[in-house]
């Protein structure tokens, strides 16, 4: 369990009161594409077409440097920072199969309370046309739901909304305006793919409702925090990785301009600015190399917002054996590596 702190992250829990303190700050943790699943008991021959090709991707290479211990030392670290949310931005296995999606669904049941994950599912959750079904069952708590009759698709609920402080604050519920409020809005670009790509896609039903969500939460002064596997920005991944509409939702996020996006899928940390939006990508949270984690924290104030963003990577794994093998040492550790601050200045516009 993550260790949070007392009187946050517990902002939707019925009855329970605030003190004003503790709905003026919140702290956000963004970790992304931990892959912490096992092929253990899977073999080249016990797998078919696409699974096949990441089954050999994986042993070959990135099993040498994704390693669970090196995921559990991030973990370890982020159970200090009493966070009020985890936000993970998908590929929490390799292949999509079930067996590898239960594991994770156990990882995400002893990481935190469900109301404190954010999650948005990456592609290799959505590998092949049965890792949906396994997804729905083993991460439901912390899926959007589905409405009755509609197909359940990995699309199903995104846009996913979820407001911190608005309750706290006495807003919202009666449709005021949010100002004062943290918006998350998470979109699913996962979506089965042909051997070879590990492309996204929002699909023009989703993207409309982005578009109309986005510029509804602009209007009625929430801070917007929007996350997504695949990034918007066009050339920042290969034609066979990236997001089909790239450029749509670049425009999207332009005019829009959400405070904060984060994503994963590269695998390295990225930062990028448009106008008022902080973009970041994170590095994956079991690479011995780079594991990293970003550490949001948000304090409301007269003007708007002030925000402060660190970047915390591991120092101390690349040494002896490791990473392909061997035992970590006690001295791995994670340490800043940058560290930003700047003001939001967010009002309502007027009605
Ligand atoms: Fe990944």
């Amino acid at each position: 369990m993550v260790r949070l702190a007392p009187g946050t992250g517990d902002y939707n829990k019925p009855g329970k009161k605030h003190r004003s303190t503790d709905i003026q700050r919140m702290r956000l943790i963004h970790m992304t594409d931990p892959h912490l699943s096992s092929l253990e008991g899977h073999t080249l021959l016990s797998l078919r077409g696409k699974r096949r090709t990441g089954y050999l991707s994986w042993t070959r290479n990135r099993s040498h440097f994704h390693r669970r211990d090196i995921l559990d030392r991030l973990v370890a670290a982020i159970r200090t920072e009493s966070a009020d949310q985890l936000i993970i931005s998908g590929d929490l296995v390799q292949i999509g199969l079930g067996d590898e999606i239960r594991q994770a669904g156990n990882w995400l049941s002893e990481l935190a309370p469900a109301r404190q994950v954010f999650l948005v599912p990456g592609n290799h959750d959505v590998y092949a046309n049965d890792s949906w079904a396994a997804v729905r069952r083993h991460w439901s708590a912390v899926l959007p739901e589905v409405t009755a009759g509609c197909l359940d698709t990995p699309d199903s609920g995104y846009p996913f909304v979820r407001d911190l402080g608005v309750q706290d604050l006495g807003v919202g519920d009666s449709g005021e305006r949010g100002f004062g409020a943290l918006r998350l809005i998470g979109a699913s670009s996962a979506c089965v793919r042909p051997v070879f790509s590990a492309r996204g896609a929002l699909g023009p039903a989703q993207l409309s409702r982005l578009e109309s969500l986005l510029r509804e939460s602009r209007e009625q002064g929430f801070l917007c925090c929007l996350v997504i596997h695949h990034p918007h920005l066009p050339g920042t991944a290969k034609w066979r990785k990236a997001l089909k509409e790239v450029k749509a939702l670049q425009a999207l996020i332009a005019a829009q301009q959400p405070a904060l996006v984060l994503y994963g899928h590269l695998h390295h940390n990225l930062e990028r600015r448009d106008g008022a939006s902080r973009i970041y990508c994170t590095a994956s949270a079991s690479n011995a190399h780079d594991a990293s984690y970003r550490v949001i924290d948000i304090e409301r104030n007269s003007s708007g917002w002030s925000v402060r963003m660190q970047l915390k990577a591991i120092v101390g794994a690349i040494a002896g054996t490791a990473p392909s093998s061997g035992v970590l040492s006690s001295g791995v550790h994670f340490e800043v590596v940058d560290d930003q601050r700047w003001t939001v200045t967010q009002r309502p516009s007027p009605a």
